[in-house]
């Protein structure tokens, strides 16, 4: 290390003033409840920020065929998810009024617009140019997210390393530079069909279908236990980002992300 650069503290390397300078309530007193709110959306955005870094891990290790790795990867990404949903528990805390009393508050902020989760979607392979173009050209969050839109997924990593096994995948899915990306993964009988050779002839490769279903179940896992917690807490208005609120929500639950992968479970 060189002579100039002051040793490291706790405070200093993981920039403890700044990240205790960012929680601040908009509602006079404050209400007692928004520094929760605050703080578990805050949270929650860093746990975003791992889940895309990891996500970026486990398409390298398959692209370069480590797919043991890329298991290991997949684990701790699982178990984030766990910890993800277990957090929506302590929201759950905060009842309509205690939430009411602040809402208001929130003007048109809402979950609506976190790009990180539109991110995460886009690299499972739900893509939504309609998502992308609600935020502000030239800005962070679009470059990301156009960026994103425009590269492969997780699945045609996947796929890819199938491919690569010898694996009889469709062409169309082998592209390193989709040219139209789809708004989510379409079924199909001939990835389901090797789909099927592969969880009977290949116990490494069906284990990574496994954990990649694990994945699928475990978002949807969220999705359910936020739309629960948001009917619980503001029955059937509508959101602050100016959707239907519950009732929109509960179109993107039970949504799969790799169909195939749950079409072939009475197959085999
Ligand atoms: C009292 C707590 C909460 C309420 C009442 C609530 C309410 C809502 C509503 C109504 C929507 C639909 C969009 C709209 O605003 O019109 C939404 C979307 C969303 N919320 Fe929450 N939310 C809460 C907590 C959270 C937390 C803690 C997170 C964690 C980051 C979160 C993340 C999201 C995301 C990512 C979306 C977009 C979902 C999608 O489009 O599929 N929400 N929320």
């Amino acid at each position: 290390m060189s002579d100039h650069t002051p040793a490291a503290t706790y405070g200093s390397y993981l920039k403890i003033e700044e990240l205790l300078s960012l929680q601040q309530p908009r509602s006079p007193g404050p209400e007692h409840d928004e520094m929760l709110f605050i703080v578990i959306h805050q949270v929650y955005e860093l746990w975003f920020k791992e889940l895309l870094h990891e996500l970026d891990c486990v398409m390298r290790l398959l692209e370069a065929d480590k797919s043991h790795r890329a298991q290991h990867t997949l684990k701790r990404i699982l178990t984030i998810l766990k910890v993800m949903v277990a957090q929506l528990d302590i929201l759950e805390t905060m009842t309509p009024l205690e939430f009411l009393s602040f809402r208001e508050r929130l003007d048109a902020a809402s979950g609506f617009q976190s790009d990180q989760f539109r991110q995460i979607e886009f690299v499972l392979g739900l893509k939504s140019e309609q998502a992308l173009r609600r935020f502000p050209e030239g800005s962070r969050a679009r470059a990301a997210l156009e960026r994103r839109y425009h590269e492969p997924t997780l699945w045609d990593a996947f796929l890819r390393c199938l491919a690569r096994e010898g694996y009889d995948v469709p062409p169309a899915h082998l592209a390193l530079e989709p040219v139209a990306p789809a708004a989510a993964v379409q079924p199909s009988a001939e990835i389901q069909r090797m789909l099927v050779d592969v969880y009977r002839r290949d116990a490494k490769n069906a284990e990574l279908c496994e954990r990649l279903v694990d994945l699928d179940e475990g978002l949807q896992e969220w999705r359910y236990r936020h739309v629960k917690m948001v009917e619980r807490t503001i029955g059937a208005r509508p959101g602050t980002g100016g959707s239907s609120g519950a009732a929109y929500l509960q179109e993107t639950v039970g949504r799969p992300i790799f169909p195939d992968l749950w079409a072939i479970r009475s197959q085999l």
